[in-house]
């Protein structure tokens, strides 16, 4: 056994207590190495506890119980530089700590290899560097979009928005419009009539109003000319859905009401919002028709990619209806129109069933 009294040797720091001497000069050896000893013992069964992963446990076991530089390793070395007469205890010691130490990193062992469900108990629950699930944000349904569109385009083009009830009365929605009793457009089967009043309370029969150019009337039936609105709602008719057909849909309906109107002015409007909202020059044509509140009528057509697509009806507004509503047909003239929105759309952006837009269907919806 070598003598370094009072001083480390350098390289083995494990022994170094070993070779200090008490005051009295006599070795103490082993009770340093015992006390080192339990300290090791000590900070390992720290280590191993709180070891929380497979990671943490195997650098505590290289650490302390590693085969060539573990701590217990070095401490193993140490005891054949303690007196011959204190190795049995010292070795006895060591045998313990060591029993210790190995059923710590045993336990920690265990409980960083339990199943992945029980291992993610220990894991740190909330991990704020995750991100956060985002909302799911709605949007506008297309119709709406487009409702919005048309309203902004007619908008610049000088047209207020105007709104009317969806439960009409017969005045409004046939009468007024030149519409008479015995006119086919008024059949049942042809209308969605209500049943809730009628004869026996005296009012006018009610139905799911038919047409946007009711909103014509109720407008001027309050306002003095001149008039530019425009309305945008739903309508009802009873037909069988189909891709181009559904029981209720949306109409865009536009009134302007001035001295000197004509059809040329009503070209030019339709022509201008076609080109707005289709997005390139389009071409409008106007075929002969014939609706009861406008005199002349016409169908409206525009010409998209070479096709002529009709897309709805319009005419100089009838003397009769601005009789109906105390205007002199003398004094102001005016046009009307009525425009599909979901033609209009379905256009736009491709869509060839007009039932896509009713099935609430997220995937379809997503896409506007
Ligand atoms: N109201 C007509 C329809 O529903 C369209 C139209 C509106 C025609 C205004 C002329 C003038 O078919």
């Amino acid at each position: 056994m070598c003598e370094a009294p009072g001083g480390p040797v350098p390289g083995k720091w494990f022994l170094a207590p070993f070779f200090s001497q008490t005051e009295d000069g006599t070795t103490m050896a082993l009770a340093d190495f015992l006390k080192q000893l339990d300290e090791l013992a000590a900070q390992a069964v720290q280590a191993f506890g709180s070891a929380t992963d497979a990671e943490a446990v195997e650098a505590a076991r290289v650490e302390f119980l590693g085969a060539k530089q573990g701590r217990l390793k070095a401490a193993q070395k140490g005891m054949g530089e303690i007196d011959k007469a204190d190795r049995p205890a010292a070795g006895k010691r060591f045998n313990e700590i060591k029993e210790q130490v190995d059923a710590a990193f045993k336990a920690a062992a265990d409980r960083s290899a339990v199943s992945p469900v029980a291992a993610k108990k220990t894991e740190p629950q909330f991990d704020p560097t995750v991100p956060g699930t985002a909302f799911r944000v709605g949007r506008l349904h297309p119709i709406t979009q487009t409702i919005e569109e048309l309203k902004d385009i007619m908008g610049r083009l000088g047209f207020s928005v105007a709104d009317g009830p969806e439960v009409e009365d017969e005045w409004h929605n046939f009468e007024a419009l030149n519409i008479p009793r015995e006119h086919p457009a008024r059949d049942p089967l042809d209308n969605f009539y209500l049943a809730t009043a009628g004869k026996a309370t005296g009012a006018s029969t009610a139905l799911l109003r038919s047409q946007t150019s009711t909103v014509q009337i109720r407008v001027m039936e309050k306002t003095p000319p001149p008039i530019r609105i425009i309305c945008l709602g739903r309508v009802y008719r009873p037909d069988t859905a189909d891709a181009t057909h559904y029981p209720m849909f949306h109409q865009m309906e536009g009134l302007l009401i001035d001295t000197r109107v004509t059809m040329a002015d009503l070209k030019s409007v339709l022509r201008l919002f076609a080109t707005s909202y289709l997005g390139r020059d389009v071409h409008i044509r106007f075929r002969p028709s014939f609706f009861p509140f406008t005199e002349p009528s016409v169908e409206v057509d525009m010409k998209w990619e070479d096709r002529w697509i009709e897309f709805g009806g319009a005419g100089m507004v009838d003397p009769f209806v601005l009789q109906s509503v105390g205007y002199d047909p003398e004094e102001v003239t005016g046009f009307a129109f009525g425009l599909g929105v979901e033609r209009l759309c379905m256009r736009r952006h491709g869509v060839t069933d007009i039932r896509e837009f009713y099935k609430n269907d997220i995937r379809f919806l997503e896409q506007f």
